[in-house]
């Protein structure tokens, strides 16, 4: 009887200490596994005599039954303890983790390819670190002309290419145009070349390294009623159909004649007041959104295209700053600085 008494006695204290699930059921294969403390008790039955027996056996039941009791108790008290790690409550919600999301230059990127898509626009990219011919003499800049000067071209410490000369990081996506029209061969082409370009300033409108989207379209009969057609598709597209663009003469090496794109502000829809007051981000009605014009002869030359049966027009115009007239961002800065704030609200 000694050892019933024992057992008896240490199931209270043993079940006391258990502090969690995984202890009880230890606790639990202890005594009621099949070698467990019961069993071991009731293997001594036939060890007594038939008097001794009855009781004996009657006594390891009880035992068995308390501690099962005890056991089913315990469990209830852990299951509803908040801080136990065992408890796991379905209808709590769930842990909230930071998503991830493309950066809105990507998201633009992204955008601006599938708007020309829709019109058979072909998207490229060419390098970045490019030869000086296919920058400027491809495009009718020919060395020390002043005109490469608006470039502020960053050079490469690299050997010369015989035919092509220096390296350079590309000013430019006009240097994607020569080489598109070799790597086509013969017209029509219709291209969009999306790539990073550099020129060396800082400040909240520029960074050294930015993007351009290059539009190129060359076939036979192309006239600037097609280039207007193309910016005004884009413009609304992108920015809204309240939205329209304007060309401004200007000048550029690469086309002729050429012009500058405007497009109706987007602050004030073009009607240059605010409050009545006049329209601080354009003064105008206009923003400026970037160069184009008819591809020069020369250019056409270059890509071994005749000029008297084909003519084109090209488009450049910079990612960030379409980006910022759309949403209306005043440093442009806040694109790379990798602050989450900035870039979670896109
Ligand atoms: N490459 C010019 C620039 O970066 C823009 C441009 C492209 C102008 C194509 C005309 C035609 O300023």
């Amino acid at each position: 009887m000694e050892d019933i008494e024992s057992i008896s006695a240490s199931i209270h204290d043993d079940i006391t200490k258990v502090k969690n699930l995984k202890e009880l059921s230890t606790l639990e294969t202890l005594y009621l596994g099949r070698n467990g403390k019961i069993n071991e008790l009731l293997k001594k039955m036939k060890d007594k005599g038939p008097e001794e027996r009855k009781t004996y056996g009657q006594s390891v039941n009880l035992i068995k039954e308390n501690f099962i009791k005890l056991l089913i108790s315990k469990k209830q008290a852990l299951l509803t303890t908040a801080n136990n790690d065992d408890y796991i409550d379905v209808t709590l919600p769930g842990n909230k983790y930071p998503k991830g999301s493309l950066h809105l230059i990507s998201v633009a990127v992204e955008e601006i390819s599938r708007i020309f898509e829709k019109i058979s626009f072909i998207r490229v990219s060419y390098p970045e670190v490019e030869y000086e011919f296919f920058s400027f003499e491809s495009l009718n800049m020919p060395k020390t002309h002043a005109a490469r000067d608006d470039f502020e071209t960053s050079f490469i410490q690299a050997p010369q290419h015989l035919q092509y000369g220096k390296m350079l990081l590309t000013p430019h996506t006009s240097s994607g145009q020569v080489r598109e029209m070799w790597r086509v061969g013969t017209p029509p082409i219709r291209m969009i070349n999306i790539a990073k370009t550099y020129r060396p300033n800082w400040d909240a409108t520029h960074t050294p390294m930015f993007f351009q989207f290059e539009g190129l379209c060359i076939d036979t009969d192309i006239n600037i009623t097609h280039l207007k057609g193309t910016l005004d598709y884009f413009v609304k597209a992108y920015f809204g159909n309240d939205i329209e663009a304007r060309l401004r003469p200007h000048h550029f090496q690469f086309t002729e004649p050429s012009f500058e794109v405007d497009v109706t502000c987007t602050v004030c829809k073009g009607t240059a007041l605010v409050d009545k007051q006049r329209c601080r981000v354009c003064k105008s009605g206009w923003l400026e959104l970037g160069g184009t014009g008819m591809v020069h002869p020369n250019v056409l030359i270059s890509g071994k295209i005749d000029p008297n049966i084909y003519s084109g027009w090209a488009f450049g115009f910079g990612i960030e700053r379409v980006i910022m007239m759309k949403y209306g961002i005043d440093d442009i800065r806040n694109y790379y600085s990798g602050d989450i704030r900035f870039l979670e609200q896109f």
